[in-house]
């Protein structure tokens, strides 16, 4: 059973073919817009759609010639049907429909956030129902609760920017390049410790929530305060990378060892985008206590793939309804799976 992803939510055109019956990736092609929207320090949502439209079907032609596939063997299609940008949604959504309807193979609609989650069933298989889930992405800060598949209690988010687009904020404010969360990591490893550290806002509030605005203003400030003094010099900009990261692993660690030992759970699954960090992970897997795992799908399924798609739509197959709008969901809740 061949099931082809596609992810076109932001700005990754990611296109992948995976073997279900084998559980094997056949393909993963993947198209990165990001030096295109550093030029505007973030992601321009029509230059997105139009760049999806352009590298789509290089993308899919590549990825069939050079597996050896073609058109013909795929079973079923499935693409990001939300949340993310609408017009971005809409090539993906679009492409997946024609082809489904011109092979006359089902197209099944996946969420892109439970699609970040599942993926780490692919990378870790040991992964056992009832988990937590933290998902930290540029559009998202979730801590969930997850009974099974298709089955998410959402127990805490963030009330204001998620983390990831906290990290990519504060390095454009550093005149570091998008994506901020890269480049700050890079820059925390040269980073030291200072005489100040930011504020971790909400980390001991009786919840499951996350706010990362105040932070970003408080680098801001700090940034202000040594430009006046003369001062932002490249290794002041890499400690200033080096606590706000810090502040970040701190409330993120926090809220996380709170909800697993809240809901007695000893299993919690990181992904999305920032769970590519390094630090986060040293620090997640050092800092939870022996009773607890924590487990990661690989660094190159943590931001956004197709492979996740294909791998999610291949699990979803059984609810597949024949449907022939082209419909997407940008503000799609993990908890509203069901109802589309
Ligand atoms: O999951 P993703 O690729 O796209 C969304 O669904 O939003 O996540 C992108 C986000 C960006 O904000 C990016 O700065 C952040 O993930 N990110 C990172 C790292 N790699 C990507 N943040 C921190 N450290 C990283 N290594
Ligand atoms: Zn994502």
């Amino acid at each position: 059973m061949l099931v082809l992803g596609i992810e076109t939510s932001c700005d990754e055109t990611g296109i992948a073919l995976y073997d279900g019956t084998n559980n094997k990736i056949v393909f993963e092609c993947l198209y990165s817009q990001a030096d295109k929207h550093s030029l505007y320090g973030g992601v321009v949502p029509e230059l997105a759609a139009r760049d999806h439209v352009n590298k789509f079907l290089p993308l899919l032609k590549k990825g069939l010639s050079d597996s050896g596939c073609c058109l013909k063997e795929i079973d079923a299609i499935a693409y990001t049907k939300g949340p993310g940008l609408r017009g971005p949604l809409m090539v993906g959504a679009s492409f997946a429909k024609s082809l489904g309807f011109a092979l006359n193979k089902p197209v099944i609609a996946v969420h892109h956030m439970e699609a970040h989650l599942l993926m780490a069933k692919y990378d870790a298989p040991e992964l056992v129902y009832p988990f937590l889930t933290l998902l930290v992405s540029g559009g998202h800060t979730i801590l969930a609760k997850v009974d099974k598949s298709g089955s998410y209690k959402i127990l805490g988010q963030t009330i204001d920017d998620a983390v990831g687009e906290a990290f990519d904020k504060t390095a454009k404010m550093l005149g570091l390049k998008y994506p901020g969360g890269p480049e700050i990591e890079k820059r925390s490893i040269q980073g030291k410790s200072m005489n100040f550290s930011f504020p971790r806002p909400v980390i001991n509030s009786d919840d499951y929530n996350f706010s990362f605005s105040g932070l970003k203003t408080s680098v801001l400030y700090k940034i202000n305060s040594l430009k006046k003094e003369g001062n932002l010099s490249e290794d002041l900009i890499s400690n200033v990378c080096f606590e706000f990261q810090n502040a970040v692993i701190d409330c993120l660690l926090h809220k996380t060892k709170k909800a697993l030992k809240d809901f007695s759970l000893n299993q919690v699954v990181l992904s999305g985008g920032v769970a590519a960090n390094k630090e986060l992970r040293r620090r997640f897997s050092k800092e939870l206590g022996e009773e607890y795992s924590a487990i990661y799908p690989d660094f190159s399924h943590c931001t956004d793939n197709g492979t996740m798609i294909a791998f999610t739509g291949f699990e979803k197959l059984n609810l597949y309804k024949e449907d022939n709008k082209i419909f997407v969901n940008p503000r799609w809740s993990l908890e509203e799976i069901a109802n589309g």
